[in-house]
């Protein structure tokens, strides 16, 4: 989270930085929930800003609810930060993932049905996709080369893709060998395959929190328990809290999306991901990496997965997020389980269409995807941009909003106990617009008053509508819990 509404200046003013300063020494601890806050002259003196930026600090921390103001004592750190704090200090103790609930069912349900303005998904318009140029291909091969569909799917996948994928690996740090992979019916299978071969039920999975909803599900159906790992002020997991677990041998495994995660957009700088890295394959803990929306990183370099910091780490990822979500190719590279991986896979869909798989390795031999990739990830930045900026306007005071380094989402989170998340997703719902409601991206209720937007499907006066709308609901929950 970078941005809090509220106040006209530029993110990069002063007392911005050092209300960001104190509520990192917040979150941390070192300024715990009751305590006082420096006082105005103080602050002043140690920032050399003056007392009028020195005061507007300490209203910003007061706006946000960090700190609360106390008649003729001064600020002091607000004591319900004293709750959420305790949520961020994770739960040791692994939990149970409830099945679905009621409206989770009812938000998978509207993922899979019609919906006017589509804030739900993690994904975009079919016009972002070159699924022309797939068409086009698929119906090529399908002529020139029968076999793709009229033989039996046998082994691993396409060797031309698996190839491609070993050789664009390289750019990203990893050494792979195609041998060591195998193209699946989506990143979701890869993953699934992935924590049948290397737990048994009942192990213990830790996941960055909040947790794209669909692998806590997983989670459950595999009889697995989690630890959830909140995230620190910067965006990614707290890795002292992570790898305490590993060393204190908490949990068998770390599944994580560690590059442009979901729903947060961040992703583990590379040193971090080092150390979690060895960490890990110091103290046996299986690495499983959702990598999805790694290609559309924004920035210069696509960043590394933990597989370039491990050959222990498995490595999971496809092409429903950069060329045709419709296709469900995906894929898996393990050293270790790549056997096991693949009797599971041949045990559960046997194999993944090969001319689908043909058509992509086309797209990655021809240097189109290359292209491709440079046009998709400017468009989603735009996209990202204009409806960040436009929840930053129309927002209430005190709402917070991601800055993802790449990918389609934005978290934004209302100040805490100011919004149920549950009847604003079933007023969007009614009103035809959807929205990833927080409390299913964990197994508590901690993220009851966030939600996650998708910026996939364009900017349009509908979007524009659609957020001014919510905008407008989240105020009003904001005002009827002040009064
Ligand atoms: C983090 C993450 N992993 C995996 C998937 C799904 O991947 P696939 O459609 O390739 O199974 C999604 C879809 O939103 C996702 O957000």
């Amino acid at each position: 989270m970078t941005d809090v509404i509220g106040g006209q200046e530029s993110q990069s003013s002063r007392y911005r930085q050092i209300a960001e300063q104190i509520k990192q020494a917040i979150h941390t601890g070192t300024l715990p929930p009751d305590s006082r806050l420096p006082s105005v002259r103080t602050l002043a003196t140690q920032y050399n800003v003056s007392l009028t930026t020195a005061l507007k600090t300490l209203r910003t921390l007061e706006d946000e609810h960090y700190a609360v103001a106390r008649p003729k004592s001064g600020f002091f750190v607000a004591p319900r930060l004293q709750e959420k704090h305790s949520l961020a200090v994770i739960n040791e103790q692994p939990r149970n993932i409830a099945p679905l609930d009621e409206q989770t069912e009812l938000h998978l349900a509207m993922l899979g049905s019609d919906c006017r303005v589509r804030l739900d998904l993690a994904n975009g318009d079919s016009a972002l996709y070159p699924v022309k140029k797939i068409g086009l291909l698929m119906r090529q091969m399908g002529y020139s080369k029968p076999a793709l569909l009229g033989n039996t799917v046998k082994g691993t996948g396409y060797a031309l893709l698996k190839t491609e994928i070993a050789r664009r690996a390289v750019d990203y740090g990893c050494n792979i060998s195609a041998d060591d992979i195998l193209i699946t019916n989506g990143c979701i299978e890869a993953i699934s395959l992935s924590l049948r071969a290397t737990l048994k039920p009942g192990d213990i999975v830790a996941v960055e929190s909040p947790c794209y909803f669909v692998l806590l599900q997983m989670l459950h159906n595999l009889n697995l328990r989690v630890i959830e790992v909140e995230a620190g002020q910067e965006g990614y997991v707290n890795v002292e809290k992570l790898t305490g677990l590993f060393r204190r041998k908490a949990v068998q495994a770390f599944l994580t999306i560690c590059n442009i995660n979901n729903p947060l957009g961040k992703s583990i700088p590379n040193e971090q991901k080092a150390y979690i890295a060895r960490q890990a394959d110091e103290n046996d803990v299986v690495i499983v990496e959702d990598d999805i929306f790694g290609d559309t990183a924004f920035g210069e370099r696509r960043p590394f997965p933990m597989r370039a910091f491990s050959p222990n780490a498995i490595l999971c990822s496809g092409f429903s997020k950069t060329v045709a979500p419709g296709m469900r190719i995906g894929w898996v590279h393990s050293v270790n389980y790549m056997r096991k991986i693949a009797s599971l896979k041949y045990t559960s869909t046997m194999g993944t269409s090969m001319l689908s798989q043909a058509a992509i390795a086309e797209l990655l031999r021809s240097g189109g995807y290359d292209a491709h990739l440079r046009k998709l990830r400017r468009e989603l930045a735009s996209q990202i941009t204009k409806m960040r900026q436009a929840v930053l306007q129309e927002f209430p005071a005190g709402t917070r909003v991601s800055e993802p380094e790449g990918g389609y989402v934005l978290w934004v989170e209302m100040p805490l106990k100011a919004l149920n998340v549950r009847s604003l997703f079933l007023k969007a719902r009614n009103a035809g617009i959807g929205i990833a409601p927080g409390h299913i991206f964990a197994t508590d209720h901690r993220f009851d008053h966030c939600f996650r937007l998708n910026a996939g499907f364009g900017w349009n006066a509908e979007v524009e509508q659609a957020i001014r709308q919510l905008a407008q609901w989240c105020q009003q929950s904001l005002t009827d819990t002040q009064d």
